[in-house]
């Protein structure tokens, strides 16, 4: 029997989706989802797609969420939104400092730690990204770069805030390059997590948060990663993008998150 946290797949669509595009993808979510109770689902498409995906949301019990913020309120920022705009949407959920941002867009320690609080001041559950590049984990730093990414991301936060936060651990070597990790590598890197915010935060904040994990999650890789007793949910991207392949993930999370 899992632990009572209950499963969450976010499907992380990354620059891909016309408005009409994701119109089409969510509905046929709705449809092949209907009778799907038992899993969390969050889809994230990008910002221009937000607004006509909230409106086809509002009688689902799909969430939506964005993949990025900043954390200034409202001024002169040109080109960034921030946690409340994003909610004024229908953001729900919001993914901070995934490895393609901290990779490209240069996001630190520092700025992954202000999104995360500037998502939870707004009242949108952040989705905090760690994980080790694949230079890392050959030279034994996974652990090392996992508690300086879960340490600068939360450390400060309140327990209250940390218990309500779902942290993804995307090993960037996994991500789209159809290198699933094992369920015991994941697992191991989940423990690990799950000890370093018991460390911090106690005990209660370390049982109820939803670790997920991502990087080349399909179909058919899905039940033995739920299986896990620290996987929670998935963070999926490629899959995410076919509503087939998308629901097989959701569904297969629900059926091994029950046994
Ligand atoms: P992937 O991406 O499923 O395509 O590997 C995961 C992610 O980047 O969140």
């Amino acid at each position: 029997m899992k632990a009572l946290r209950r499963p969450l797949i976010a499907g992380n669509w990354k620059l891909n989706k016309t408005v009409k595009e994701a119109v089409e993808l969510v509905t046929l979510l709705k449809r092949l989802l209907a009778d799907c109770q038992d899993v969390d689902v969050v889809v994230c498409p990008p910002f221009t797609a937000l607004g006509e995906v909230s409106e086809l949301l509002i009688e689902s019990e799909i969430r939506l969420g964005a993949q990025d913020l900043y954390w200034e309120e409202k001024g002169a920022f040109t080109g960034e939104v921030s946690g409340s705009l994003l909610k004024d949407a229908g953001a729900s959920f919001v993914i901070v400092g995934h490895s393609e941002r901290r990779q490209f867009f240069h996001e630190t320690h520092e700025t992954v730690h202000k999104k995360t609080k500037a998502a939870l001041k707004s009242g949108l559950v952040p989705i905090v990204c760690v994980g080790e590049t694949l230079k890392e984990r050959e030279a034994d730093k996974t652990f090392e770069v996992l508690e300086a990414q879960i340490k600068g991301a939360l450390t400060g936060l309140g327990r209250e805030e940390v218990e309500g936060l779902a942290v993804a651990y995307e090993p960037v070597w996994a991500i789209g390059t159809g290198k699933v990790a094992t369920p015991a590598q994941a697992e191991e890197a989940h423990v690990f997590i799950r000890t370093q915010i018991l460390r911090e935060f106690g005990e209660d904040v370390a049982a109820a948060l939803r670790l997920l994990y991502g990087g080349s999650v399909k179909p058919d890789n899905t039940a033995e990663l739920m299986r896990e007793p620290d996987i929670d949910g998935a963070l999926v991207g490629g899959a995410s993008l076919e509503a087939q392949s998308f629901s097989a993930i959701v569904k297969n999370a629900a059926g091994a998150a029950l046994k």
